[in-house]
Parts: structure tokens; C-alpha cells; sequence
């Protein structure tokens, strides 16, 4: 495992160098997920990939770029990851993210044994869930990871992160987002979740929602690269990570690119989801 995320620091330094100096354009394709990749899609997966077949308890990856998983002959844990979230987002200079789940023997909620995400925004940070979840910050004279703290979210946050077209919120879903607002919470939404959902675990708690839609009744973000890691981090540091009913770690995966609702928080805010929830489906 040490060994998975001593290349995944690697990865992050050379993405983060890539950022900084390649041609952020459009290429003429589009993923497995429909979306339009930019030239820093593709090279961001292309220096994962590098790093993550030459490490050797490596068995197998799979991305948001890719359509179907690379397997090695030997090694133990399954990578899935997405390069570059929030990869839209380069053109206008706002913080995006590297997102990656490590997994054994599948792909399943209950599978992922660890997850690591990177935020490339003022500083390069990354954050490692293991059994506690740690932050580190990339000392740019050094190149080194530098240990910053352990990360915990308290019960209750002050910062709502609503993602979804609004237009297609069930209304219920609205309603709650509404009185959430009306308690006092204030608005946190990027466009990342990589960057949301790192603020509201350094801030120690609110939520984040990317909820199921009239036009998309299975929301946007990807189980493999997005939602269980995330889940994972949440969890390692005393918060919550549900699809409005279960548990997301409950989850199966029936496709590499299956996407599912979800909810990121503390306590507080994630008991309301499941209230609202209940008896909806
Ligand atoms: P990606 O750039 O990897 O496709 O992911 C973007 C994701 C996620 O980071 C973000 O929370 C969400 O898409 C934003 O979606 P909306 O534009 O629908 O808010
Ligand atoms: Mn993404
Ligand atoms: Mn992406």
C-alpha cells in the first residue's frame, strides 16, 4: 500500500507540472462517461497509468478515461482513478483534483481499502484515508510530501455544497437544500468535488450533494473513481457518505462507469438527507 502511494505522489507532482504547462484544449473525443476530455484528461491518465503498471502490488487500473481496466500478471490491489476531476475547470483557473480508490479483489463499495485524493489549487495537498485520514502539502523547493495533520469532521458543518441542475431536483430534494439554506448555511460550490468536498472536510463539516435528478435519476458522479473513494475519506474521518437511503460502501458496481446519487457530510446534515429520503424511492 506504502508503495501505491509513493507513486501516487509521483503522479500528483508530474499532473501538477502538467497543469501548469500543456495546451489546456479540447481533444475530439469524448470518455466512457460521454463527457468531452480535454488534452489534460488524457496526458493526466497517461502519467497514472506510467506510474501505477510500474508499481508492483499493482494487479490492475482502471480510470475515468478508460473504457475497460489494464491487468498485470501479478500484484494485489485493484487502482481506480479519476486523472483530472473537475478537468473543465482549467480554463478558468479554479482548483481541480486527482481522485483514487484502492480496491482488493473488485470493485465494490466493500472492496476499497484505501483512498487517496490530490488538490491542485494555490498548494498542491493531499489527503490519504487509510485508518485515519491524513494531509499533506507538496513543499515545492523539495518536491517532498510534508505531513500537515490528521483530518476529522466534527458532527455538524456550516457549508452546503448543492450540485445537480435545480431545475430537475425532486422536490423534496429542493425543500431540503431550501431549509438547510434557511438555517443559516452558507453556499460552497466549485464545480470540483475535489476542491468542495476538501473544503468542507478541512472546515470540519457540512455537506455536499449530487443528488438523482428528474433527467438523471442516477446523478452524475462515478462509483469507482468518485464516489467510493470519497466515501472512504468521509468515513476514515467520522462522517458520512450515503445515497439518501444506504450507506454508499454498501453499494455494488455493475459497470466500470456506473454512476449512483450521493451525499458527503457530518452527522448532522446527513441525518436530514436520510429523513428526507425515507419512503421516497
Ligand atoms: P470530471 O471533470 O472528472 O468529469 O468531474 C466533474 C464532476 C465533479 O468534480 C463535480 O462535482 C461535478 O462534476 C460538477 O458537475 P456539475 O457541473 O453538474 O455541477
Ligand atoms: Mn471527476
Ligand atoms: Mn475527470
Amino acid at each position: 500500500m506504502t508503495e501505491i502511494i509513493d507513486s501516487i505522489k509521483k503522479i500528483a507532482i508530474e499532473i501538477s507540472d502538467a497543469i501548469k504547462s500543456k495546451d489546456t484544449g479540447k481533444v475530439e473525443s469524448t470518455n466512457a462517461s460521454g463527457d468531452i476530455q480535454v488534452k489534460l484528461d488524457v496526458i493526466s491518465d497517461e502519467i497514472a497509468e506510467k506510474y501505477l503498471l510500474d508499481t508492483s502490488s499493482v494487479k490492475e487500473i482502471i480510470s475515468e478515461e478508460k473504457e475497460k481496466p489494464i491487468t498485470k500478471e501479478s500484484g494485489k490491489y485493484f487502482v481506480a482513478y479519476d486523472p483530472l476531476d473537475g478537468s473543465s475547470l482549467i480554463d478558468v483557473d479554479l482548483s481541480v483534483g486527482s481522485i483514487f480508490g484502492i480496491y482488493e479483489n473488485g470493485y465494490d463499495g466493500e472492496d476499497i481499502k484505501a483512498a487517496v485524493y490530490v488538490v491542485y489549487g494555490p498548494r498542491v495537498e493531499m489527503v490519504v484515508a487509510r485508518d485515519v485520514v491524513e494531509l499533506f502539502r507538496l513543499n515545492e523547493k523539495t518536491n517532498e510530501f510534508e505531513f500537515i495533520k490528521e483530518l476529522k469532521l466534527e458532527k455538524k458543518g456550516k457549508i452546503l455544497g448543492p450540485g445537480g441542475t435545480q431545475k430537475y431536483w425532486y422536490p423534496y430534494h429542493k425543500e431540503m437544500i431550501d431549509n438547510f439554506f434557511k438555517e443559516g448555511y452558507r453556499l460552497r460550490y466549485s464545480g470540483g468535488m475535489v476542491p468542495d468536498l476538501h473544503q468542507i472536510l478541512l472546515k470540519g463539516g457540512g455537506l455536499f450533494a449530487y443528488p438523482g435528478t428528474e433527467d438523471k435519476p442516477k446523478g452524475k458522479l462515478r462509483k469507482l473513481f468518485e464516489v467510493f473513494p470519497f466515501a472512504y475519506v468521509y468515513k476514515k474521518a467520522g462522517g458520512f457518505g450515503v445515497d439518501g437511503y444506504n450507506d454508499l460502501l454498501t453499494l455494488k458496481a455493475e459497470h466500470y462507469h456506473d454512476t449512483t446519487p450521493c451525499f458527503f457530510g457530518s452527522e448532522y446534515e446527513i441525518n436530514k438527507v436520510l429523513q428526507t429520503y425515507k419512503g421516497q424511492k
